[in-house]
């Protein structure tokens, strides 16, 4: 993976690594999501969008092959593609590499984020990180989701079709 791309490891001008980022520079409030986004699905994007509804910037966090064997998880498509799907989404400002659950408050700070945001699925698991900015739930799109995805094409498979 290209790391020249990742942000730095202090916070924007020189602030404490954990403190409060506040709001963004000129005006602009910035968001950070995380997640896997493998087959890219309209539930991604209408995220993306609603994030945009409410934040001027959207920086978005891919986990990579590596951190998903962590979680337990395998995607279909490989991290350069997931990666290069989402940077590809119109309402997407900076995609970055998710490598381990621990980078979430040092992201927060190096690229001044004001939000956090993350699908309702979720709810609670990240309040923690209400010590350095908003914490926001989105309801997520019903139907639709990699799980479902690939069962829907294992199913049409198996059928034949
Ligand atoms: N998301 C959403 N609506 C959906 C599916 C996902 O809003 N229908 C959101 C999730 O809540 C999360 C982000 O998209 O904040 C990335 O989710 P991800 O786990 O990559 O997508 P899923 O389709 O939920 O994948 P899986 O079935 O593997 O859990």
């Amino acid at each position: 993976m290209d790391t020249a791309a990742l942000p730095p490891t202090t916070g924007r001008a020189g602030a404490p690594a954990l403190a409060r980022p506040g709001h963004g520079a000129l005006g602009r409030t910035t968001a950070i999501t995380y997640g896997t986004y493998d087959l890219f699905h309209i539930g991604h994007v209408r995220l993306f969008e609603r994030i945009k509804q409410r934040f001027d910037v959207l920086v978005v966090a891919v986990s990579t092959d590596e951190f998903n064997a962590i979680k337990g998880k395998k995607s279909v498509m490989p991290f350069v593609d997931r990666f290069e799907m989402v940077r590809a989404c119109r309402h997407v400002d900076l995609a970055i590499a998710e490598n381990d659950w621990a980078q979430k408050e040092h992201d927060i700070v190096a690229h001044g984020a004001d939000g956090f945001v993350m699908g309702s699925d979720w709810s609670g698991r990240f309040d923690h990180l209400r010590a350095l900015c908003d914490v926001i739930y989105l309801p997520r799109t019903e139907g639709v989701s990699s799980t479902e995805l690939k069962q829907c094409i294992r199913a049409t498979a198996a059928a034949g079709a």
